[in-house]
């Protein structure tokens, strides 16, 4: 099967083998210098990147597989959620691509794609049924995933998503873009306790998440400090928000874990590559007894191999799309999606 993944800022294919779990290549070619100077993703540059990109991107994948598209049975493409313009230009080339070689589609959830991920690195080991966290920088969403195709949506965040936040975060305390590795980093040396920014939500009985209330209280702080102070306490700032994080996203998690009695928990999206994230995750999750799932940090942000493994599952299913598949920014996931 050949993955082609275009839902945001990397241009990514990959090829899976006939098992529809083992991995021959997976090719990412990330955007971020190009939108480095802007402070986030424009989607305009975005979509041009990705059609400048798609196809030697795609004619790596196969070369370091050791494959032609002779050897491929299947395409899939992530079809949404994500920017319109960068969805576009997979979608249209894994059509085209489908057309021409007679060969079967399927359009791919990007959410499901993420789910699916740590059988990159586990594969004779199942991954629902499970409670999932999906955090990335479009997404914060808890997932009761009950099988393949079957997820039922129990929070969500209210307003910025996780790696928003931290995109957010890291710009108001002089750091790059992306955020996330940059206040991970800037963590490292600092005092998690040194200021107690507010857990949002967690006392709440709900399972929604909400992060902008946090990054308020981050630039509250910041003008109290003043530049040069707050300079002087980024480690600090970066450490204690980067806590309030964890101990949200991790406290849900559980919460999550005991309304639904799921006894395998999975942590995916970009976010699930932050350190400290994914220590509190497995030594939570494991000393209360759950089979913590959580991808190796290169299938943790986004990348084709994810949309691979969902593809072939769908194409053993039974499931394939028509040549007129489309783009859709919104894709819903939830219930919508029911599987055999
Ligand atoms: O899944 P992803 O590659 O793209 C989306 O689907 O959004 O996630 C990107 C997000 C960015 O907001 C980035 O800052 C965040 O993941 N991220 C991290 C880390 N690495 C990436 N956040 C916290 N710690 C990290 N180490
Ligand atoms: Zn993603």
């Amino acid at each position: 099967m050949l993955a082609i993944e275009t839902s945001c800022d990397e241009t990514a294919a990959a090829v899976i083998g006939d098992d529809g779990r083992t991995l021959l290549s997976s090719v990412v070619d990330t955007q971020v210098a190009a939108h480095q100077p802007y402070g986030g993703v424009v989607p305009e540059i975005a979509g041009r990147r990705h059609v400048v990109s798609i196809r030697p991107v795609v004619e790596r994948a196969l070369a370091e597989a050791g494959v032609t598209l002779d050897d491929i049975g299947g395409i899939a493409v992530t079809n949404g959620p994500g920017l319109v313009g960068s969805l576009l230009v997979g979608v249209n080339f894994a059509k085209a691509l489908a057309w021409s070689r007679n060969l079967p589609l399927v359009g791919v959830h990007h959410i499901e794609g993420h789910m699916l991920a740590p059988l990159l690195d586990a594969p004779d080991e199942d991954v629902f049924p499970a409670v999932a966290l999906i955090v990335s920088g479009g997404h914060t969403s808890l997932f009761h995933a009950r099988a393949f195709g079957r997820y039922t949506r129990l929070g969500r965040t209210l307003d910025d998503a996780a790696g928003e936040a931290f995109d957010k975060v890291a710009r108001l305390i002089g750091l790059g873009y992306p955020g996330g590795p940059a206040v991970q980093k800037a963590a490292e040396g600092g005092d998690p306790r040194a200021f107690a920014f507010p857990r949002p939500t967690l006392e709440k009985g709900h399972l929604d998440f909400s992060f902008s209330g946090l990054k308020t209280a981050v630039l509250t702080v910041v003008r109290e400090l003043g530049a040069e102070k707050a300079a002087d306490r980024r480690a600090d700032l970066a450490a204690s928000f980067q806590q309030a994080v964890v101990d949200v996203l991790v406290g849900k998690t559980l919460a999550a874990l005991e309304q639904t009695g799921a006894k395998r928990v999975i942590l995916s999206g970009g976010v699930a590559a932050n350190g400290p994230l994914r220590t509190r995750f497995r030594l939570e999750g494991e000393a209360r007894g759950f089979a913590v799932l959580i991808p190796p940090m290169r299938f943790c942000t986004d990348n084709a191999a994810m949309i691979g493994v969902a593809g072939a599952r769908r194409l053993a299913a039974g499931l394939r799309d028509p040549s007129d598949l489309d783009a859709d920014s919104a894709l819903p996931l939830v219930e919508e999606v029911q599987c055999a």
